[in-house]
């Protein structure tokens, strides 16, 4: 006679089976990520990937805007520093960094100016293996101090560095001045000066 139990148990089996067939798969998909240096014709690809990931963030400041001429420049100036990790043929993720040297210092410097990975790919360890391969770059190429910078609060980011051995975070302000603000400023300021110092401005009659 069948009971409920044995149902229950093939039920179990299924779903068993079914979770280690998608443990698998994702397994799976992250051997298939493949990394390797942006070409020109991801150009497209790569910008309209990061107007997604960086556009679903809070942007703190301008300067941290993202834009078709932040990946041109970059691909222009540095373009072995540029990666991407595709997937089945989609770009799902991508590193872009530069290096620095400074005048008075003969240590070369690392930036990674932006990385990001696909909401529906993360924690399958893309960024951190896009990481892995720029810093392989860098350091073949004599860098030796590598610096990122990123939102205070984008913890993903924050805990990805720092498991990436990032130490010392600096806070950095960042202030906005609207130009018509200050230019009333400037006015006010220009109409006071022409006042007398002793703030008698009244006409005598
Ligand atoms: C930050 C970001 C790139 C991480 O991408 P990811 O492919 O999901 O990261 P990984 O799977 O490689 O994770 C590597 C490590 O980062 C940490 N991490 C990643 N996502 C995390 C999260 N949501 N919360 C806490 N830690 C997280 C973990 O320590 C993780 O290691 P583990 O899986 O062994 O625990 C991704 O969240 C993203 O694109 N964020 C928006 C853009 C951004 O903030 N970019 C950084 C500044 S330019």
């Amino acid at each position: 006679m069948d009971t409920g139990e044995s149902e229950n148990q093939l039920k179990l089996e299924d779903i068993q089976g079914r979770e280690e067939e998608s443990t698998e798969s994702c397994r799976k998909k992250r051997l298939e990520v493949n990394l390797r240096e942006m070409q020109i014709d991801d150009l497209p690809e790569v910008f309209h990937l990061g107007e997604l990931i960086f556009t679903a963030q809070e942007v703190p400041t301008l300067y941290r805007t993202w834009d078709e001429y932040e990946v041109t420049s970059l691909f222009n100036s540095d373009s072995e520093y540029c990666l991407v990790a595709e997937l089945d043929k989609k770009i799902v993720g991508f590193a872009l960094g530069t290096t620095v040297s400074k005048k008075k210092s003969s240590w070369k410097y690392g930036y990674l100016v932006w990385l990001g990975v696909l909401p529906a790919y993360h924690w399958q360890g893309i960024a951190s293996r896009l990481f892995d391969k720029l810093a392989e770059k860098m350091i073949e190429d004599g860098v030796r101090m590598f610096l990122v910078d990123t939102g205070a609060s984008d913890y993903a980011a924050l805990q990805l560095f720092k498991k990436k051995g990032f130490r010392n975070p600096q806070k950095h302000v960042y202030l906005s001045l609207n130009l018509r603000t200050y230019q009333e400023l400037q006015k006010k300021a220009g109409n006071s000066a022409k006042r007398p110092r002793n703030g008698n401005n009244h006409r005598n009659h």
